[in-house]
């Protein structure tokens, strides 16, 4: 092994690194400019960082990390590759950010595909086999004939772009994203060789245990073709050691990791990459400015008002907040049954502390997700029956999504948040909803099972699994001393202000040159 690693170029930690702040999009955009000059970013997603809205009108979410990645490339210049989401022409020119209206701006180039290879890729494999597979619940997995060969040529579609847009841009870096275009990579480097920007990667979702990867021929490929990234980046220092787990049993004794990089024997030659972990994270000064927007705050109410959580005088009554997409991995049933113990054993809840749902319709054309929303939608009804009164209900689900300007202080207002996913990559809503209770005391309740309950301190965490004992903490943490409850968000809140967004942009991409090793050098 020594023989092996000493032949290796020198590379470079790709861990924190200290007294080098980045805390806000100015920094960030410094940092590129250190570490890249003038080069272009070129990065890739299966959605597009924006919503053309008709006659050249663009719609960005206002936050999430897509939108800060958008924010970055608008100000440093590139391209983004995505799958084409909505109508308009296929090359967008993206102005830059308003405050920095001198900026480049970037390239989206809005990939088209046949409905049925997209449905196929989208439905089929990523959200009929991968989500689920990674998600631990191997019950829902619709493995459909020819997917997966769907889910190659759409990497290899992708591929192609990069490898055309490579002709006239020279990127500092190529930053691909998520579980959709895992294979991306491999395919560059079959049309293109190895000599290229350095390939990085962030795996956004769960890693899950695999005892014997070997009888799942699409996981091989799968992994292997993370193999030919020069960074993988995961969001738990346990996913990563999960994929370092699925390498080993795949590769047996050809694997050397030294605890930052990763060589493998393979039978191209030697490739060597970074594994990082990068907790995934939020703006927090952001969502603290947004919490108290007047308008923002409005439209919060009228959603109170909507769901009969303002009383008479406008007074707003204690509710949990909870937001996901209707996803199985989001745990709703685990929920309900959480706030059925909840009723049960304190009967003084009943009446004096509902649950505000926002929960947008998701994969709609996947059938998994079909049925789970008319079993959430049932469990709800049933629960509503047994503890609903005159003028009160436990439960309101708010169908659709709701923009950040509106979620921020409905956040705030929230006697707490309830987070019941029994299995998330990260869960920015746990970061979201402490950034906008700064100074205030609503209760986290987070799932223990999410990335985020791995990376912050100070948090009350529940178990989805376990109905009775979440019931129990959730009793306890509201009846709290509001003193210890500040004193924990504050304690949670410094780590994301630690690990901001800004910071999991720059770890990513730092350093990603002195990694960018050809196969069998
Ligand atoms: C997760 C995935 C993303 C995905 C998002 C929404 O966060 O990591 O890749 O975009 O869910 O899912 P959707 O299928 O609507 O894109």
């Amino acid at each position: 092994m020594a023989s092996i690693l000493s032949s290796l170029p020198g590379i470079p930690s790709g861990g924190p690194v200290r007294g080098l702040e980045c805390r806000s999009s100015e920094e960030m955009v410094d940092f590129y400019r250190r570490e890249f000059g003038q080069a272009p970013l070129l990065v890739l997603s299966n959605r597009e960082p924006i919503v053309w809205e008709g006659a050249g009108a663009l719609s960005s979410p206002p936050g999430g990390v897509s939108s800060t990645i958008h924010r970055l490339l608008g100000r440093v210049g590139g391209k983004w590759i995505a799958l084409r989401d909505s109508a308009g022409p296929g090359l967008l020119r993206i102005p830059p950010p308003r405050e920095a209206s001198d900026s480049p701006g970037y390239i989206l180039h809005r990939l088209s595909l046949d409905p049925g290879l997209r449905e196929a890729h989208y439905a089929g494999f990523s959200n009929g086999v991968l989500w689920p597979f990674f998600h631990g619940d191997q019950g829902r997995i619709d493995a459909s004939p020819g997917t997966f060969s769907a889910y190659v040529q759409v990497n290899r579609r992708m591929a192609g772009k990069v490898v055309e847009s490579l002709a006239t841009l020279s990127p500092g870096a190529v930053w691909i994203h998520d579980y959709q275009l895992a294979l991306v990579a491999r395919e560059i480097r079959r049309m293109a060789g190895n000599t290229l920007p350095p390939l990085a990667f962030f795996w956004h979702i769960p890693w899950v245990d695999i005892p014997e990867p070997s009888g799942l021929p699409w996981l091989c490929e799968l992994v292997d073709g993370l193999l030919c990234h020069d960074r993988v980046g995961f969001q738990t220092e346990g996913y990563r050691d999960l994929f370092l787990k699925t390498v080993r049993l795949l590769h047996g004794t050809r694997v050397f990791w030294d605890g930052e990089r990763l060589s493998v024997m393979t039978q191209a030659g030697i490739r060597t990459l970074s594994l990082g972990v990068y907790p995934v994270s939020i703006d927090p000064a952001h969502f603290d400015r947004l919490s108290r927007d007047p308008e923002g705050v409005r439209g919060a109410r009228e959603i109170l008002r909507e769901a009969g959580l303002l009383k008479k005088g406008e007074e707003i009554a204690p509710y949990l907040v909870s937001v996901e997409r209707m996803d199985y991995s989001k745990g709703f049933l685990e929920r309900t049954a959480i706030l059925e113990e909840l009723f049960t054993r304190h009967p003084e809840r009943i009446g004096t502390l509902s649950l505000l749902q926002v929960a947008p319709p998701s994969r709609q054309s996947v059938e998994a997700y079909r049925q789970y929303a008319g079993q959430v939608q049932r469990a709800v009804d049933r629960l509503n029956a047994r503890f609903g009164r005159p003028g009160w209900t436990p439960v309101r689900t708010i169908s659709r999504s709701l923009s950040q300007e509106v979620l921020a202080p409905l956040y705030r207002f929230a006697s707490g948040a309830l987070i019941t996913a029994t299995k998330d990559g990260m869960n920015l809503v746990a970061k979201e909803f402490l950034a906008c209770q700064r100074g205030r005391d609503g209760v986290l309740f987070l799932s223990r099972h999410t990335g985020a309950a791995q990376t912050m301190d100070g948090l009350t965490l529940i178990d989805p699994f376990d109905a009775p004992l979440s019931a129990r903490l959730i009793h306890q943490g509201l009846s709290l001393d509001p003193e210890i409850r500040r004193r924990k968000n504050g304690l949670a809140l410094s780590s994301i202000e630690r690990n901001n967004v800004f910071r999991w942009m720059r770890d990513n991409l730092r350093a990603l040159g002195d990694f960018s090793v050809p196969v069998g050098r």
